[in-house]
């Protein structure tokens, strides 16, 4: 096999949550140019079935939108059985939605720091058994989860311990279900970028300041990254270029973690 069949997505079924922008459409978007079928699953559903649309007139592969609040189990096994009946097989699983919320951890109320880890983490415990169990049976896929370099270190100065938390759970649920699934020969990695311009930070970055000084700072590249910059490694993880990695972090930060 060519190293760019390796890369090949030709006929294979990836589900993304969080997919109707950001980063995660980005990732989407290069999954589909490799050739693959998408689910976009969004709480948001019109936005989802818009960039369903546009995938399919950029790449000519199908895509659909699923209406899908990750957190909520009828929703996450109606989308399992919705993808089924519409393709028979699932051979990528992209756990990718997430939130942010800046708050001081002595002000935090409970109900938040439940909402952050439901979106963040409970949701792949969710979405990934749900998915799991066809991939199960199919003894074949890949799961790329999406934490953030703030599950390896704590950022600065904004207070963000439910976020960070959150994504250092996801690294070790990664490499536990790694373990584990290796068995199925289901592999399942995940990405930690660094500080990206999307909607989740959009404002952040128009509102400027020290925060934004200070990001920049501890980043040695000295900008922050654009959701394309995420593709390779999406795509690198989505395909058999990477069949012998699994339980790994690959962190995409400007150098940020090298620090
Ligand atoms: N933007 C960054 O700088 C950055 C850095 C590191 C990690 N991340 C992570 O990358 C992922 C995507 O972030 P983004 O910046 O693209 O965010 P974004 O806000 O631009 O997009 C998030 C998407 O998730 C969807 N979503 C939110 N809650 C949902 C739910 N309960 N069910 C289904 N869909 C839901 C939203 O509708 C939206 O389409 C997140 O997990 C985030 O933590 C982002």
């Amino acid at each position: 096999m060519s190293v760019w069949d390796q890369f090949n997505l030709k006929n294979r079924i990836a589900i993304i949550t969080g997919g109707a922008t950001g980063l995660g459409k980005a990732m989407g978007q290069g999954l589909a140019e490799a050739g693959a079928n998408l689910v976009i699953a969004d709480i948001n559903y019109n936005l989802a079935k818009q960039t369903a649309n546009e995938f399919e007139m950029n790449t000519g592969n199908k895509a659909i939108a699923c209406k899908v609040d990750v957190t909520n189990i009828d929703d996450v096994e109606t989308m399992v059985q919705d993808v089924l009946n519409e393709f028979g097989h699932i051979d990528i699983l992209f756990n990718n939605a997430g939130i942010n919320e800046h708050i001081k951890f002595e002000d935090m109320p409970y109900d938040r720091w439940l909402k952050n880890m439901d979106v963040n983490i409970n949701s792949m415990v969710l979405v990934s058994q749900a998915v799991g169990k066809v991939m199960i049976q199919q003894q074949k896929g890949t799961i790329i989860n999406t934490s953030s370099m703030s599950g390896i270190i704590v950022n600065t100065p904004q207070p963000q311990a439910a976020y960070n938390t959150s994504k250092g759970a996801v690294i070790m649920f990664t490499k536990s279900l790694a373990s584990e699934w290796a068995k199925h020969g289901i592999r399942v990695n995940t990405i930690a970028p660094g500080y990206m311009k999307t909607e989740l930070t959009k404002d952040y970055f128009a509102q400027g300041g020290d925060m934004i000084d200070t990001w920049m700072k501890f980043t040695p590249l000295g900008r922050p990254g654009v959701p394309e910059e995420l593709q390779g490694a999406a795509l690198y993880l989505a395909s058999d270029a990477s069949s012998f990695v699994t339980g790994s972090v690959i962190t995409i930060d400007g150098g940020y973690t090298a620090l």
